[in-house]
């Protein structure tokens, strides 16, 4: 049946799949410690580029908003990931399919790494598998990366995964600081980047 004229609660969706290295997966109640003790390690690098690393939140702020990202995911309006590390069963970053179109398909991923993990390509491990995940489970016909332009890190992730660079959209949105931005646009999309099958 085409998702077009599914409703998306309806869609029966794995809330877990992995890669070679890492687990990732929805939140759960009770990842709020984990997932806090991440973020408390990696402000510095999250500050400039995360809206909601203004400030270091407490472990029941993280954990509130963990489960309101499962109840959005049971209801396949936003789709959070977890990266949880197969070995260490740590939290290696998040991730997730954001800004959702259904009738289109169209997703778009987000990331961070946590520092102890940064340099080491598990947040291009973990873009390859969602990708492969969205096009395989929610029939993608488009999934974006989008970042500020002088994110360089992110845009590097998302040439090493192999999206196409489709335009920077001047004076698009602010940063966290509150400047104006310009915004690169990557996409993998169905017919171009990967086959209809
Ligand atoms: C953007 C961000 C996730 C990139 O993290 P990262 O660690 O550079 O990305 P990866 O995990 O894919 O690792 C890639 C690096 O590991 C190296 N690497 C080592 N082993 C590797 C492997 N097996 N496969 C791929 N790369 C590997 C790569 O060479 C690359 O390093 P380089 O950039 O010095 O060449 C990180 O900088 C971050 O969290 N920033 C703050 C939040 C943010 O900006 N998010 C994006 C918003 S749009």
């Amino acid at each position: 049946m085409g998702l077009t004229k599914t409703k998306p609660i309806l869609l029966d969706l794995p809330d877990r799949f992995e890669s070679e290295r890492m687990v990732i997966r929805a939140p759960q109640w009770g990842d709020g410690a984990a997932v806090n003790a991440a973020v408390a390690e990696s402000m510095e690098s999250l500050r400039p580029w995360m809206p909601w690393a203004h400030h270091l939140p407490t472990v029941d702020e993280t954990e509130a908003d963990l489960r309101q990202a499962r109840l959005l995911y049971l209801e396949r309006k936003d789709l959070r990931l977890l990266l949880v590390h197969k070995e260490t069963e740590q939290i290696v970053g998040s991730s997730g399919l954001h800004r959702i179109d259904w009738p289109a398909r169209r997703f778009e991923i987000g990331y961070w790494v946590r520092s102890s993990y940064e340099k080491q390509g598990y947040i291009t491990e973990a873009v390859h598998a969602i990708t492969d995940f969205a096009i395989r489970e929610l029939q993608a016909n488009r999934v974006e990366i989008r970042c500020d332009a002088r994110n360089t890190r992110s845009a590097s992730v998302a040439e090493r995964a192999g999206f196409t660079l489709e335009g920077i959209l001047r004076s698009e949105t602010v940063n966290p600081g509150g400047s104006l931005r310009d915004t690169m646009v990557f996409a993998k999309v169905r017919g171009f980047e990967y086959d209809q099958a």
